[in-house]
Order: structure tokens, then C-alpha cells, then sequence
């Protein structure tokens, strides 16, 4: 009995890394959200986790990839599967970009650091907030190897927006993101209902809050304090005192802006230029006229307006409309490496992804980013295994189909 029971008693062997502790059970994004929801103050949580009015359109953007089938093929010699390819003409080691995520500070001390640290290690871009909590230099210089982009959010102030195009050049930034679809901020009715604002209040409820989730308070506490990095010390950051980011980001962002705008940008940054927050076939049309490098099909993880289509149903339609004139991205609702797949067959160049590596950095920090990258990594590779595929350029659009008819 002594022998039977020692060939199978088996101790994982302790970790001392709470971080790499914690992230042992974790096998996909749900649980890295579900270790969010428990780490952080559950307003937070819900700032991160929220999205606009009846979040309709955040839950449509999930579904989307639910509602899509993959055609695999069989016996085709997967013995090596490639899963890098090309993001604006140049190598990366998987099709996908992190997209920008304000106040990532909030999720965890080292915020924008680590994840721009955790995507040089991966090797995919990753583009910096204008709302970030550390700038643009110290993302630069936390991560010299990155391929770091910088996304743009049109302040009224346009000297402000110059100056910081001029940093970014200055610091080996590759591209800027101009984010199209915040003419007002939407609203997030969770943070209505908690009173949520930037940086948090400090009151009796934060306090029981803070006390409930003693591991992010201590981490928040050691991180000093949180502030609009990139525009501190200009009149425009919330003065050191807590604003509601509606408040904020509709006296200070520019509702007028128009395609004219766009060359204003043009004259002031020779890089790539994306455009975030198509979400239209007609108005990637105009994106390709205006000279744009690549679309974002986007609607902001729905956080914006509610009703919004999925950014997957529209990358067929847009790519059949402006054909290979420019490079298409796709965000909302990406969870796994199928996911990317699924992106990539109906045209999409690669996929960005926000809210996963969002749960991640709350859940286990630096290492929670690099756990989620290696999951879509991996994931991307053994669903392009399990489809007969040796690399992204064997996907063809005969690799999925919609299960239900698509409206
Ligand atoms: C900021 O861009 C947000 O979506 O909260």
C-alpha cells in the first residue's frame, strides 16, 4: 500500500514568488479576471472591468468570436508552426499589439512599466495612453528595445499635443494611435454607482475597501503617488486633487476634431499613423483616402457607445472595401489565441488586446503580463496546429464561418 501510494503522491514544489504562486491555478483570462475582481478595490475593478450604460456592446464584443467557427484541415504536417508576423512592415513575434489602457497604475504599482517591459520580452508593440501613469520617457526608457507606440488623445491645448508628439519622437517612439472615438467620454454607469475617480477618493468606503484588499493597498501605497504623467506640471492633470474622468476628459479633449485634423498630424509626426476607433466600412474608406497607415477597428472595448457593432463583424466588410491599401487591427472581445486566428481569417493583420493584460497586471504584476502574452502566444500557435497551419500567412478566409447569420 506504501509503494502504490508513494508512485503517486506528488507536492508541487512551493513558490516563493507570490506573484508566480498565485499565478500556478490560472489557466485562461476568466481567471485572471476573477483574481482582479479579488485583488483590487472592487471600484477599480470596476473601472477596468465596466463598460458603457447597459455594456451591450462590451458583451457583443465577446460574442463575436464565440459566434465564429473554425474549418480545420487534417494530416497537413504541423510538425512546426510559425506564429510571428509583419506589423507595419516589420517583424513581430505574434500578430498583436497591446492597445492603450489609461491609469494602468491602478492595476498594479509598476503599471505601464511592466507592461512595457513584458512586451519587449514578447515581442509585440505595445502603445502608451496619453492618459498613462508614467510618461512617455519612462516607458521609453524602461523598455529601450520595445516597440512602443504612443496613442493620441486630441487635447483642446494643441501646443500640449505637439509637445508630445515631439517626445515621443525624440524617444524612439515607432508610431502614434490616434484614438477617434472619445469625442466625450462615455458613460460608465458602474463608476456612476461607485463614485469612481482619478486617482481614487480617499473615504470611509475607500478606507474599508483598502482594508479588504490589504495586497493592492500596500502595493498602491508604495508606488507614490498617481498622476497624469504625461501632462504633469501643465495646468491641464486634475491639479493633485481627484477628478471623475468624464469630467476631465470632456473640458479638456477636443470634440471639434474633424478628418481635416488628421493633416495637422500628418505635418508634425513622419511615422506611422493608426487611426483607432473605426467602426465604420465607410469611414475606413475615408481612412484610406486620408493617408493613414492602418485602422484600429474599435469600439473602445465598449466603453464608449453602447450599441456599437463588434469590431470582428466589420473586418470582413472593411477589408473587401479598402483591400490591402492598409493594415487592419481589431480589439474588443480577444481572449485567446483562437481568437487571433479567428481575427486573422476574416483580414484582420493582427489583434490588440486591452482588458486581458489589464486583469493580468492586477492579478500577478510583470509576471501576470508575461503569463497572458505566452498564453496568446501559445494558444495562437496550437489552434493553427489543430487547423492544419503551419504560420499566419497559410490562413485563408476558408477557415471560419459565422454560425449564425450575421445581421
Ligand atoms: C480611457 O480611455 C478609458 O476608456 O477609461
Amino acid at each position: 500500500m506504501l509503494r502504490t501510494l508513494r508512485s503517486v503522491w506528488r507536492f508541487r514544489r512551493f513558490e516563493l514568488d507570490a506573484d508566480l504562486r498565485r499565478l500556478q491555478g490560472v489557466a485562461d483570462v476568466e481567471d485572471l479576471r476573477e483574481l482582479a475582481r479579488r485583488r483590487l478595490p472592487s471600484g477599480v475593478f470596476d473601472y477596468i472591468d465596466g463598460a458603457a450604460e447597459d455594456e451591450i456592446t462590451a458583451a457583443r464584443n465577446e460574442e463575436g468570436f464565440v459566434a465564429l467557427e473554425l474549418r480545420p484541415r487534417i494530416l497537413r504536417d504541423v510538425s512546426a508552426v510559425e506564429v510571428g508576423a509583419e506589423i507595419l512592415g516589420r517583424p513581430a513575434a505574434m500578430p498583436l499589439v497591446l492597445a492603450p489602457t489609461g491609469f494602468s497604475r491602478m492595476a498594479h504599482s509598476q503599471g505601464e512599466l511592466a507592461v512595457a517591459r513584458a512586451a519587449q520580452r514578447a515581442g509585440v508593440p505595445y502603445t502608451l495612453s496619453t492618459l498613462s501613469t508614467r510618461s512617455i520617457e519612462e516607458a521609453a526608457a524602461a523598455a529601450p528595445e520595445a516597440r512602443l507606440w504612443f496613442q493620441v488623445y486630441v487635447w483642446r491645448d494643441r501646443g500640449l499635443v505637439e509637445e508630445m508628439l515631439q517626445r515621443a519622437r525624440e524617444s524612439g517612439y515607432e508610431a502614434i494611435v490616434i484614438t477617434v472615438d472619445t469625442a466625450v467620454l462615455g458613460r460608465r454607469e458602474r463608476d456612476v454607482r461607485s463614485g469612481f475617480s482619478l486617482p481614487p477618493r480617499l473615504g470611509l468606503g475607500t478606507l474599508v475597501e483598502g482594508a479588504l484588499h490589504p495586497g493592492w493597498t500596500l502595493d498602491f501605497l508604495r508606488g507614490g503617488p498617481i498622476e497624469f504623467a504625461n501632462v504633469a506640471g501643465r495646468g491641464t492633470g486634475p491639479g493633485g486633487g481627484a477628478v471623475a474622468l468624464a469630467e476631465y476628459v470632456n473640458a479638456q479633449f477636443d470634440a471639434a476634431l474633424s478628418w481635416r485634423d488628421l493633416d495637422w498630424f500628418r505635418e508634425r509626426w513622419d511615422g506611422p499613423i493608426v487611426l483607432k476607433g473605426v467602426q465604420t466600412v465607410d469611414d475606413a474608406v475615408l481612412a484610406a483616402e486620408a493617408g493613414v497607415d492602418a485602422v484600429a477597428l474599435s469600439n473602445h472595448g465598449g466603453r464608449q457607445l453602447d450599441g456599437a457593432p463588434p469590431p470582428v463583424e466589420l473586418i470582413e466588410p472593411v477589408r473587401e472595401a479598402i483591400e490591402d491599401r492598409l493594415e487592419i487591427y481589431c480589439d474588443g472581445g480577444v481572449r485567446r489565441g483562437s481568437d487571433v486566428v479567428k481575427a486573422l481569417a476574416l483580414g484582420a493583420d493582427a489583434v490588440m488586446v486591452g482588458r486581458a493584460y489589464l486583469y493580468a497586471l492586477a492579478a500577478a504584476g510583470e509576471s501576470g503580463v508575461d503569463w497572458v502574452l505566452d498564453f496568446l502566444r501559445s494558444g495562437t500557435a496550437r489552434t493553427l496546429a489543430l487547423c492544419g497551419l503551419r504560420g499566419v500567412d497559410e490562413i485563408e478566409p476558408s477557415l471560419v464561418r459565422w454560425r449564425t447569420p450575421r445581421g
